[in-house]
């Protein structure tokens, strides 16, 4: 593929694992636990295919009112992932980061994001965001918070310099799997003019091959940014 084609970053919302789980008449965890599973496949996936950055919606500011049972296991799976993840993301040379609003989270939890903030924090190569109590109005919020509370000027840009992904290529593409067609508060600024494609495959059964499908729609689009382009 064209090198220039390929996105720099990508938005994932990873929806579908509790109509997986229906199907096949178990409890929605299960789904949960497969569509974790499914994470590193596709990361490790799409950084060969050229992409710098990802961003996963993990777990969204509105998903702590879901039953405790359902919140307790996707903190559950997201403590073991990120704890799995620090010795590869090294290997690799992929600086993770947690975004989000991380006060609630327990202290055990706290902590392995701080390991795998740390122990990252010097690779620049590669980017990989875990979306964790995370709401696209309330980052807005809190970045313009930020700037009036230090007396700076209100501009895109330094909107820009308080997202947490001010130093992440922007923002090209969001996928959304599952068949829903919105982006329910996933990174509201930042998506501007991102491309969008959305999927009815469901999370757990999205593979290197479906995220092929997504990057070859990708490299097919026209990026216009209001402009007039003469093709
Ligand atoms: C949506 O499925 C998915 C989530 C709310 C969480 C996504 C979490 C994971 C993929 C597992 C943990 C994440 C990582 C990074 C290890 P849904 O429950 O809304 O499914 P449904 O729409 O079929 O009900």
């Amino acid at each position: 593929m064209d090198d220039k084609k390929v996105p720099s970053h990508i938005g994932i919302i990873m929806d579908g694992n509790g109509r997986w789980a229906r199907l096949r008449g178990k409890k929605r965890s299960y789904g949960h636990r497969h569509g974790s599973e499914n994470v590193q496949r596709v990361t490790e996936h799409a950084y060969r295919q050229g992409v710098k950055c990802i961003t996963l919606y993990a777990f969204s500011t509105e998903n702590f009112s879901r039953p405790k049972e359902e919140v307790d296991t996707l903190m559950k799976l997201l403590s073991e992932y990120l704890n799995k993840l620090i010795g590869k993301a090294i290997k690799n040379k992929i600086c993770l980061r947690i975004i989000g609003d991380i006060t609630p989270l327990t202290a055990d939890l706290k902590k392995t994001i701080n390991e795998c903030t740390l122990k990252t924090a010097m690779f620049k190569e590669r980017i990989l965001n875990v979306a964790i109590n995370y709401g696209g109005k309330q980052e807005i919020v809190k970045a313009v918070k930020e700037l009036v509370a230090e007396g700076k000027e209100i501009s895109e840009e330094s909107i820009e310099q308080k997202l947490y992904t001010y130093d992440n290529p922007p923002l090209d593409l969001i996928i959304r799997t599952g068949g829903d067609l919105r982006i329910s508060n996933f990174m509201m600024y930042q998506s501007a003019y991102a491309e969008l494609y959305f999927t009815q495959v469901l999370w757990p059964d999205f593979d290197e091959k479906e995220l092929d499908k997504a990057l070859e729609d990708f490299a097919k689009r026209c990026r216009r940014y209001g402009q007039v382009i003469e093709e």
